[in-house]
C-alpha cells in the first residue's frame, strides 16, 4: 500500500502540470523581481527625475530598460531574459509606456519635486497593465490599516497571505490554484521589509528630510508627497508586491 503512495507521489511529481507549475513559478518570481529592479531604479534616480533641466534620456525606451536590467542583475544575481516569454515583453513595454506617459511632467522645468516615486510608478504600471487585458496583473499594496492609496487595497487572496507570511515569516507565497477576479490564476506575493529611505515618508517626522535643520517645535508629520506620516519602524511589514498570471476569456 505504502508502495503504490510512493508510486503514485512520484507519478504526480513528474507529471507535465507539475513542470508547467514550476515553469510558471519561475515566471512570476522573475515579473516579481522585475517590478521591484524598476521600483529600486526610479528610487535611486529620484534626483534625475527632480532635476530641472540636463539629460534625462536613461529613462526612456530602451535605455531606462536596459538600466533597470543592469538593476535587476545587481539585485538578483542574474540576468532578466526578457525575450523568453510574452508576458515579460509585455511588462517591459508597459514599463516604457508609463516613463512615456510622464515625459512632459519629467522634463517640466518649472516643476522641482516631481513625485514621480516608486509607489506612483507602480501604481501607474498596475493601472496601465490593467487596460492591456493580457492576463498579467502587478500590484503593490499592503494590509487594509496600512494603505495609503484605497486603489491600492488588497483583495481578500493578499490578505490572507499577508497575515500568513507575518505569523510564518515566510519569504513569499506562491499559490498556482489561486482565483484572481474570478478566474483561475497563478499567484505570488512578495514581502517588503521597511528599510531606512522608506522612512523618510512612512517613519517618523525625525526622519522626515523636510525637518533636517529645524527645531523640534518646526517639524511637520507631513512628508515630502504630503501624506501624514505613520511612524513605522525599520525592519517592519512594509507591505509587497503582488503578482497574478490568469487565465484569459476565449
Ligand atoms: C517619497 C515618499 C515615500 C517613500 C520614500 C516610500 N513611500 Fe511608500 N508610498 C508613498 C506614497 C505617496 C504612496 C501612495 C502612492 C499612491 O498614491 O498610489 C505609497 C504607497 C506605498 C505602498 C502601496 C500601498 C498604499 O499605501 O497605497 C506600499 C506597500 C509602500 N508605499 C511601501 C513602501 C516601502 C516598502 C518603501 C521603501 C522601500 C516606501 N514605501 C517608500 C510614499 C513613499
Amino acid at each position: 500500500m505504502l508502495k503504490l503512495a510512493k508510486l503514485f507521489l512520484l507519478l504526480i511529481l513528474l507529471s507535465p502540470f507539475e513542470a508547467k507549475g514550476v515553469q510558471d513559478s519561475t515566471l512570476i518570481r522573475e515579473l516579481s523581481q522585475m517590478f521591484q529592479s524598476s521600483m529600486t531604479y526610479i528610487f535611486q534616480n529620484q534626483p534625475l527625475i527632480n532635476q530641472r533641466a540636463g539629460d534625462k534620456s536613461s529613462l526612456f525606451g530602451r535605455r531606462f530598460i536596459a538600466d533597470v536590467k543592469a538593476t535587476y542583475q545587481h539585485q538578483f544575481g542574474q540576468p532578466f531574459a526578457e525575450q523568453e516569454h510574452w508576458l515579460k515583453l509585455v511588462m517591459v513595454r508597459v514599463m516604457i509606456e508609463v516613463m512615456e506617459d510622464n515625459r512632459t511632467l519629467i522634463f517640466d522645468e518649472d516643476i522641482g519635486y516631481k513625485g514621480l516615486i516608486p509607489a506612483i510608478f507602480a501604481f501607474q504600471l498596475s493601472a496601465k497593465l490593467a487596460t492591456k487585458g493580457q492576463g498579467l496583473n502587478i500590484k503593490f499594496t499592503s494590509t487594509p490599516n496600512m494603505i495609503r492609496n484605497q486603489l491600492n487595497l488588497p483583495d481578500a487572496w493578499e490578505i490572507v497571505v499577508m497575515e500568513k507570511i507575518r505569523v510564518l515569516g515566510l519569504k513569499d507565497y506562491i499559490d498556482p490554484q489561486a482565483v484572481f477576479e474570478g478566474k483561475p490564476a497563478t499567484r505570488l506575493f512578495t514581502p517588503l521589509k521597511l528599510k531606512r529611505l522608506c522612512l523618510n515618508c512612512h517613519g517618523t517626522p525625525k526622519q522626515n528630510p523636510l525637518n533636517a535643520g529645524k527645531a523640534r517645535a518646526q517639524w511637520t508629520n507631513i512628508d515630502v508627497t504630503g501624506f501624514v506620516m505613520e511612524n513605522w519602524q525599520y525592519g517592519d511589514f512594509g507591505g509587497g508586491v503582488s503578482v497574478s498570471i490568469y487565465e484569459q476569456d476565449e
